[in-house]
């Protein structure tokens, strides 16, 4: 056996890319990689990066000049340091970033993490390796799954990618170049991920995908299955009280999936539904494939069958072409669905995409102004959707300490942050809390009565 090495891995970009991390970590356990928090000490360093804005993919290269510091000094040590770029900017820039930054030993690109045990030794043997190749066969397939003990390390929730890549080619995105087609894995693989989990005390579980509600993956009978019976199955697990979603594009919210908002108890009353803008010429020109009134008839029919569903969304200002008035659409988009908060950027133009190349750029002061409106116009929605939480008791899932002793942090149905006074202990519980005060971010609450007690064999 070899001697135990230290793997320091930093996430960038989408939950997508914190699960693939955590695989990767899973998958390097049984070569004697230990996972550390620090990239100080670390034998290898493995940077999992996001191209979806300009900012993002610069991000990397700043961060892989402190690495290459790291690894300068550790050298003059007598220390080996190996230096990995995996994820969407390892998938979209390959060789390109060994010559930016040579520093670097390994890039390896969305789709082969399974080949990273290998891509290691040859980075050893001939100084470099380079795999961004998109490969017949299913990643998830090969990669390690995770120890009961690492999952229990990872706390009461967790992430399960069910769907990767994308169809959609939105013309502002790198997503479908960085991630490729769209694939969805069979339910019997996800179903033995989510009961290993629920056996390591998991209790909320996030389907994720780029588009996650385009999942079709094989059901048991050999036919394709759709998202809501997925959820359904999931559902029954013993331990799995609640499950979410993310993220979906509003063409794919197919009847079953709507009505499983109202007919499932587990599936928590969130979602997040990005819009992207609230003009239509907007919508078409970035390929969105629906228009204003069918997002909005898709919210209100979600809502007929769940009346309290808090809906999020993404939004980008400033797409070629974006002209006040339809900015102004966007705003009373806003206003109309009433979002419980939402991620709004300026449009970054990115190489390859058709939007990059579309004539009437707008300028970069215009996106700043709009983006600060946008922000304000969230925020005032935000705001008010915590308000009309005040004095309401709600099942908060408690999911670790808080920043001063004695509190714990939670989340509400809705995801909302909560902050309660309450022992340790119940960690992992779920119990009735009422809210006695609200912030821009988070909500206080304090516990109605104590828990019910776990039940027997529960967390065991
Ligand atoms: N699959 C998801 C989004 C993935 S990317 C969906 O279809 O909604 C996450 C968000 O980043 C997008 O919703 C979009 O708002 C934003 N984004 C993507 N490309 C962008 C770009 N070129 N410039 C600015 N924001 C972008
Ligand atoms: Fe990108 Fe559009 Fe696909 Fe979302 S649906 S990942 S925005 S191309
Ligand atoms: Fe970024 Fe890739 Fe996710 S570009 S948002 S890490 S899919």
């Amino acid at each position: 056996m070899t001697g135990s090495r230290k793997l320091y891995v930093k996430s960038f970009g989408c939950q997508m890319n914190v699960y693939d991390s955590q695989r990767m970590a899973d998958t390097l356990a049984p070569e004697g990689y230990v996972e550390t928090a620090t990239a100080d000490d670390a034998d290898l360093i493995i940077l999992n990066t996001c191209h979806i804005r300009e900012k993002a993919a610069e991000k990397v290269y700043s961060e892989l000049g402190r690495m290459r510091r790291l690894k300068e000094a550790a050298t003059a040590d007598g220390r080996d340091v190996l230096i990995a770029v995996a994820g969407c900017v390892a998938q979209a820039e390959g060789d390109e970033i060994i010559r930016r930054a040579p520093a670097v030993d390994l890039v390896v690109g969305s789709q082969n993490y399974h080949r990273l045990p290998d891509l290691i030794a040859r980075a050893k043997r001939e100084g470099k390796a380079v795999d961004t190749e998109f490969p017949l066969d299913d990643k998830f397939d090969h990669l390690a799954a995770p120890s009961l003990a690492s999952s229990r390390a990872r706390g009461v929730t967790a992430f399960v990618t069910v769907q990767e890549g994308c169809d959609k080619f939105c013309t502002f995105c790198v997503v479908p170049y960085t991630r490729g087609a769209e694939t969805s894995r069979p339910v019997n693989k996800i179903l033995a991920e989510v009961e290993r989990l629920a056996d390591a005390g998991v209790r909320e579980i996030t389907l994720i995908g780029q588009n996650v509600n385009a999942y079709h993956g094989a059901g048991p009978d050999g036919r394709p299955w759709s998202l809501a019976r997925l959820l359904g199955l999931i559902a029954r697990l013993p331990g799995i009280e609640r499950l979410r979603y993310t993220t979906s594009h509003p063409l794919d919210m197919g009847d079953d999936l709507i009505t499983a908002h109202g007919d499932l108890p587990q599936l928590m009353p969130q979602l997040h539904l990005p819009v992207q803008s609230g003009s239509d010429r907007i919508l078409a020109a970035m390929n969105r494939r629906h228009t204003r009134a069918n997002y909005v008839a898709v919210v209100s029919r979600l809502r007929q069958a769940r009346p309290d569903l808090a809906l999020t969304s993404d939004f980008i200002v400033g797409f070629p072409g974006e002209a006040e008035k339809d900015f102004a659409a966007t705003l009373s988009l806003v206003g109309e669905i009433g979002y419980s908060g939402a991620f709004s950027f300026k449009y970054s133009p990115r190489p390859g995409t058709p939007g990059a190349d579309m004539a009437d750029q707008v300028a970069e002061g215009e996106k700043s102004e709009r983006l600060q409106r946008l922000q304000a116009a969230i925020d005032l929605s935000q705001a008010a959707f915590n308000r009309d939480c005040l004095g309401r008791t709600f099942s908060v899932l408690f999911e670790r300490p808080g920043r001063h002793s004695g509190q714990l942090v939670g989340r509400s149905p809705y995801l909302q942050p909560v902050q309660i006074e309450a022992p340790p202990a119940l960690i992992g519980e779920i119990a009735p809390v009422t809210i006695t005060e609200v912030a821009s971010n988070s909500l206080f609450g304090a516990l109605n009565s104590a828990p019910e007690p776990a039940l027997a064999g529960a967390g065991a």
